[in-house]
């Protein structure tokens, strides 16, 4: 790793979050698996991706590792990871196995995996509760109630099993909620590459392109630029395709006059951008299409106004929603007053999904939405998108000249001491920035 993230002590920072962790437990044990290996078909499988709870604990990228950390007087971290294996490594590459995985990653101990069912009962003798993944797989909760069963069939022997079992996520979500240095660098740079991926996408959308080339672009820029992978599937959508909310076909071909809108972030070291941009396919907005958009980006605007610490979460999205609630009346796509279109929610017909979500490791994020009944509040280091959008779909009672127009503009924004930060800014959204990049 370059600049100046290579500065940071890495053991030290995973080690600081599960003493956080540890702290919170106040008692008990914590156990946190990694994410199971996906097969694709018969001998192949998906890439690898760790599980996003494990990862933000340790940062160990490998498959079948396991996280336990014990809290109380005596706090320690121990990870069970998968043992060198020289013939396996000639196949499958390198692995650090339990001595480097410890020093590494700043663990106390480090076993090998196999030894965890052997090691849980001792280490859940006499604990008071257990925090782990519930509800998670199957065999995994089966794994969990075969080592409480095993501390209890030692109850003559005056050891006690925990008696309470929690939810682990429950205290996790909070933790990753809001980013440290290390965080907001890394999805710095994943913004800073997503920007630039879509910059790249648009100097290479013409018509008669397809929507899987202009996908390419994307990725080669991802790729080139050491991004691991796409954050989730590309939405490359021209025309109508862009009312298709989930859209991933990508298998189009791009039209003269029709708008194209591009959903796409990559993935840095485990953090997401998530970033959509919409303009014309030949470069320059119809009169209807920029009415459109001006309203969406006005939408935006008035909601990223919004964003700063100590506003509710719910601040920004009801801002967006009156200023489209507002532009459907001026298109006469709706009718009424501005309260009733939201009151009765007919603006939903159009704009039916929410103005953003939380974003980090996953790219809608760990962290709850409201406390006690009530939406929360934005702190500094918090992630979130704003991302309206305004989608019209053809039929009864739609304009002609209306029809087919999906229009998202979103933004991955940090919430500042001062205010925010959008990470995204880089990636054109005004209607002479786009022209004038496509034009160039
Ligand atoms: N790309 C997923 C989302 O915008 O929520
Ligand atoms: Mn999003
Ligand atoms: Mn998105």
């Amino acid at each position: 790793m370059s600049g100046p993230q290579s500065a940071i002590d890495i053991p030290a920072l995973y080690a600081g979050r599960r003493a956080r962790l540890a702290q919170l437990m106040q008692r008990g044990v914590a156990v946190v698996p990694t994410a199971p290996e996906q097969a694709r078909n018969r001998d192949s499988h998906y890439p690898f991706r760790y599980d996003s709870y494990f990862y933000h604990l340790t940062g160990f990228p490998e498959p079948e590792a396991v996280l336990v950390q014990v809290a109380g007087d005596h706090p320690k971290s121990l990870l069970f990871c998968r043992e060198r294996d020289p013939e396996r490594e000639v196949w499958d590459g390198f692995r650090f196995g339990p001595e480097q995985a410890r020093v590494r990653f700043g663990f106390d101990e480090c076993h090998s995996s196999a030894e965890l069912d052997a090691l849980m009962p001792q280490l859940l003798a006499d604990q008071p509760q257990l925090y782990c993944h519930l509800g998670g797989d199957d065999a995994w909760n089966r794994r969990v109630v075969g080592w409480i069963a095993a501390v209890r069939a030692q109850a003559r022997s005056g050891v006690t099993a925990p008696a309470a079992i929690h939810d682990v996520r429950a205290l996790l979500d909070e933790m990753r909620l809001v980013k440290d240095a290390h965080e907001q660098a890394t999805m710095r740079r994943a913004a800073q590459i997503s920007t630039d991926a879509h910059r790249r996408a648009m100097r290479a959308t013409k018509p008669g392109r397809a929507e899987y080339e202009i996908e390419a672009e994307l990725l080669h820029e991802f790729r080139r630029r050491g991004a691991q992978a796409p954050a989730y599937t590309p939405i490359v959508a021209g025309g109508a395709n862009a009312c298709v909310l989930h859209y991933v076909q990508n298998d189009a071909v791009l039209k003269a006059g029709d708008l194209l809108l591009i959903d796409a972030g990559c993935e840095v070291d485990g953090y997401a951008a998530d970033l959509t941009r919409t303009f014309p396919v030949s470069g320059k907005f119809s009169p209807e299409q920029r009415d459109v958009y001006q309203m969406v980006l006005a939408a935006q605007a008035a909601a990223l106004a919004m964003v700063r610490s100590g506003a509710p979460w719910n601040a920004p999205h009801d801002a967006a929603v009156r200023v489209v609630a507002q532009g459907l009346l001026d298109f006469r796509l709706c009718q009424g007053s501005v309260e009733q279109v939201i009151e009765a929610g007919d603006y939903k017909k159009f704009f039916m999904h929410r103005t953003g979500h939380w974003l980090g490791l996953d790219v809608h994020d760990a962290g709850d939405y409201k406390r006690d009944g009530q939406w929360r509040e934005f702190k500094p280091g918090m992630v979130l998108t704003v991302e309206p959008g305004c989608y019209i779909r053809a039929g009864a009672g739609i304009p002609e000249r209306f029809a087919n127009i999906g229009i998202r503009i979103e933004d991955d924004v940090l919430v500042t001491a001062s205010g925010h930060e959008v990470l995204t800014q880089a990636a054109p959204k005004t209607v002479d920035d786009i022209e004038a990049l496509m034009r160039g």
